[in-house]
């Protein structure tokens, strides 16, 4: 059977100036459909990089990245966008979310990219606010959200295209600890319905809720473990 994501020996080589910075040093990885994978490291150890590539927001300099067996390396940025279109959803530290439109809004948005007529657009934003738990705030705009709530809707709009894939880098690096813990739980609940996701973060509460860490140093793995299971979270 295909792997998800396949990544072998890729390398991500930024030029800036005179300066060759090697983001990425030869990493290779293997994910499955299904897995929740948190991806740890220090600063700079190229962390959001390999988001970037595998999200395909981003091509490998060298080496062969396949997700479902397409080789990305090789992919046109119309394709890759139709990629991401329709397979990828991304959740960022800072939320992303357009100022002075609303929770319903901001969910509708990949669905307005993708042609839907107005109706099935809000119907299907509403369901993907309702998955994150925060029926009634649909007309808030994110000023009157608090940074939890700005965060569910961003993964709202992530769910609403059904992606397979959810790439979230550092989704609680903004949040104080109860809401980190909702959003985690989401997460949770989100990997049990079968959708993949590979998170990254620094904190190993946060990681604790995936099954597998990968720990990467100077753009290679250091190291990749399944993780304890914890036990299952109580009532979100
Ligand atoms: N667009 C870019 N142009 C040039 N250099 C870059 C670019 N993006 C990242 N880098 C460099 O690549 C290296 C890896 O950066 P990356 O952002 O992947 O690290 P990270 O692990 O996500 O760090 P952090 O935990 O601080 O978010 C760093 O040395 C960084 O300066
Ligand atoms: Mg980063």
């Amino acid at each position: 059977m295909t792997s998800l994501i396949e990544c072998q020996d890729i390398w991500k080589i930024y030029r800036v100036g005179d300066v060759e910075v090697q983001a990425l040093r030869g990493l290779s990885l293997t994910i499955e459909q299904g897995e929740f994978v948190a991806i740890m490291g220090s600063s700079g150890s190229g962390k959001s990089t390999l988001m970037n590539i595998l999200g395909c927001l981003d091509q490998p300099t060298k080496g062969r990245y396949q997700l479902n067996g397409i080789e990305v390396g090789q992919l046109r940025p119309d394709q890759l966008a139709e990629i991401r279109n329709q397979r990828i959803g991304f959740v960022f530290q800072s939320f992303n979310l357009i100022p002075r439109t609303s929770a319903l809004e901001n969910a509708q948005l990949p669905l307005f990219y993708r042609g839907l007529s107005l109706k099935e657009q809000r119907a299907q934003a509403a369901e993907a606010i309702r998955r994150v738990g925060l029926t009634g705030w649909e007309h808030h705009f994110p000023t009157q959200l608090s940074g939890g709530q700005q965060q569910r809707v961003a993964i709202a709009r992530a769910l609403v295209t059904s992606p397979s894939l959810l790439l979230a880098d550092e989704p609680t690096g903004n949040l104080d600890t109860q809401s980190s813990q909702e959003i985690m739980a989401i997460l949770e609940g989100l990997n049990r319905e079968g959708i993949t996701v590979i998170l990254v973060t620094h904190e190993v509460d946060v990681a604790a809720y995936a099954s597998r860490e990968i720990i990467i140093k100077d753009g290679q793995v250091l190291s990749d473990r399944a993780t304890e299971p914890r036990p299952q979270s109580v009532g979100v």
